[in-house]
């Protein structure tokens, strides 16, 4: 039986800077519910693939990789922020790189990587509730949903936005940089076989290019009180 059936699932899904992880944060603390940040275990694998010198293309070694990743989520004492470790080294800071998205786009186009991480991820679905932030939540991970949300943007706000996340954090980005690397990303992830990046069927489509992210957190709780009830 599949873990946790009964307990309800949204899904947050969309391309690159679509405001995904802010959303879904956001979410889950007014529903009270847990987090599924898929994207970071494409990131980790990414990661560890980094540390361990296998090419981002070798699928027979990435499999394992991914199957057996040694994470932890921490809560750092003074910050109060959760720190992930690898390995136990802290690579909360790595995780968040822009070439780390890259990477992680790249051992996502495998599906053996893929299939090594569905048990982990459906895993995260404990009571009360799940919201769920990735590419194929409402597709392949979830699809027995209760709500399935897609977020989209103009990439030129996209880009703007996550210029702005990453110049907050100190990390050295240009706007022209950003644009490329946010149109190769999401071609990458549309284009592939495995669980390409699209809505599903009952997902509803949201533009968020225009709205700011409370009113996006206002309209996806109204959707949630006419789904959960
Ligand atoms: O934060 P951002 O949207 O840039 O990236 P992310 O959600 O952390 O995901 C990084 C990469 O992992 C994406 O570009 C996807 O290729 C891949 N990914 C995926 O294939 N499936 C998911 N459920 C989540 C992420």
């Amino acid at each position: 039986m599949t873990p946790g059936k009964n307990i309800p699932v949204i899904t947050i899904d969309g391309p690159t800077a679509s405001g995904k992880g802010t959303i879904t944060r956001l979410l889950a603390q007014r529903l009270g519910w847990h987090i599924l940040d898929s994207g970071a275990l494409y990131r980790l694998v990414a990661l560890a693939a980094r540390k361990h010198s296998i090419s981002l293309d070798d699928a027979e070694s990435l499999q394992p990789l991914a199957a057996h990743l040694d994470v932890e989520f921490a809560v750092d004492k003074d910050s109060g922020e959760i720190v992930t470790l690898l390995e136990g080294e802290d690579v909360t800071q790595d995780l968040r790189a822009e070439t780390c998205g890259n990477d992680a786009s790249q051992v996502a186009q495998i599906p053996a990587v893929r299939e090594a991480l569905l048990a982990r991820q459906r895993a995260f679905r404990e009571a009360p509730g799940l919201v769920a932030d990735g590419r194929d939540m409402g597709t392949v991970v979830f699809p027995d949903a209760v709500l399935k949300i897609f977020l989209t943007a103009s990439t030129e706000e996209r880009a703007r936005r996550r210029y702005n996340q990453l110049k907050d954090k100190g990390l050295g980005v240009t706007m022209r940089g950003l644009l490329d690397e946010i149109a190769e990303r999401d071609a990458r992830d549309r284009e592939r076989a495995a669980s390409p990046l699209v809505a599903a069927e009952d997902a509803v489509q949201l533009d968020t290019s225009e709205l700011t992210i409370d009113e996006v957190v206002d309209r996806l709780w109204s959707l949630c009180q006419v789904s959960l009830h």
